[in-house]
């Protein structure tokens, strides 16, 4: 059975990926500072800290075998102007959006390079193609885990390992709902005007797409349809800025 890591699968995005991965027969472990909403496997981990990511891994192998997928998807959102954005605040979207995707990489490959095969999915955003006002750590940070997509895409395509990423719009998600609620505060609006009038305003589509097609997006990735395919990056947001 192909066991998988996926980084923040205690809630939202990630949890959707943990249970469509086990409906399809793979043994998917969440890895998260905070216990899962719902019963799923789950290691206590903070990808900001290398020896957490050693000791996840090694629990991780033990428990349940090597892991040949890695979903780095776990994340937090900060809204402030720059002049005024937080130095404590900065580090830590960069820690955990960028460094956290870089150690778990790092420390996965081994098992996925023994096994002559991989699959590293990494959960940016459309943040990681386009900016928007008030999130200057989350687009810096999306935009490098693209950048270091790509590096890992070209070290690893000869040992059977693809490395793609995931460029969601709006996913109604807790995450999301914070945001919301802070975009309301700071541009005098109530939510649903925060949906509509800035949050999908560039998007074709007025929708939020949903956790399980995300969870779909992945097990694309992970398909052999997709074995050719890396260093992609793949948006799924109702087609932002189609008309600009
Ligand atoms: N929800 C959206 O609209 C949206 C859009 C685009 C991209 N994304 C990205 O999708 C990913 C998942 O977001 P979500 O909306 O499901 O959020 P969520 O808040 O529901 O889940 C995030 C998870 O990450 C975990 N986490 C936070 N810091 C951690 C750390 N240091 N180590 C390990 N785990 C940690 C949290 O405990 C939580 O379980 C994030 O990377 C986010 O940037 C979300």
């Amino acid at each position: 059975m192909k066991v998988a890591v996926v980084t923040g699968g205690s809630s939202g995005i990630g949890l959707a990926i943990i249970k469509n991965l086990h409906s399809q027969g793979i043994k998917a472990i969440s890895w998260d500072i905070n216990p899962p909403k719902e019963d799923v496997p789950y290691i206590p981990c903070d990808v900001t800290s290398e020896s957490a990511v050693k000791a996840a891994v090694s629990q991780t192998v033990e428990k349940f075998g090597q892991p040949t997928i890695l979903i780095n998807n776990c994340g937090l959102q900060f809204l402030s102007p720059v002049e005024e954005f937080p130095i404590e605040k900065w580090n830590q979207l960069i820690s955990i959006l960028l460094t956290g995707t870089f150690l778990c990489s790092k420390h996965l490959i081994p098992s996925m390079k023994n096994n002559g095969w991989g699959r590293i999915i990494n959960v940016s955003s459309i943040h990681g193609k386009v900016a928007s006002p008030f999130k200057a750590a989350y687009v810096s940070a999306k935009h490098g885990v693209l950048g270091l997509s790509k590096v890992m895409a070209l070290e690893l395509a000869e040992h059977g390992i693809t490395v793609n990423s995931i460029c969601p719009g709006f996913v109604d998600t807790p995450l999301m709902r914070q945001q919301m609620s802070k975009q309301a505060e700071l541009n005098s609006m109530s939510e649903d005007q925060v949906a509509q009038e800035i949050m999908l305003k560039p998007a074709c589509i007025k929708k939020f797409t949903s956790t399980e097609q995300v969870a779909g997006m992945v097990n694309y990735f992970i398909s052999d349809a997709a074995s050719t395919i890396t260093g992609e990056a793949f948006s799924m947001s109702g087609g932002w800025g189609m008309g600009q």
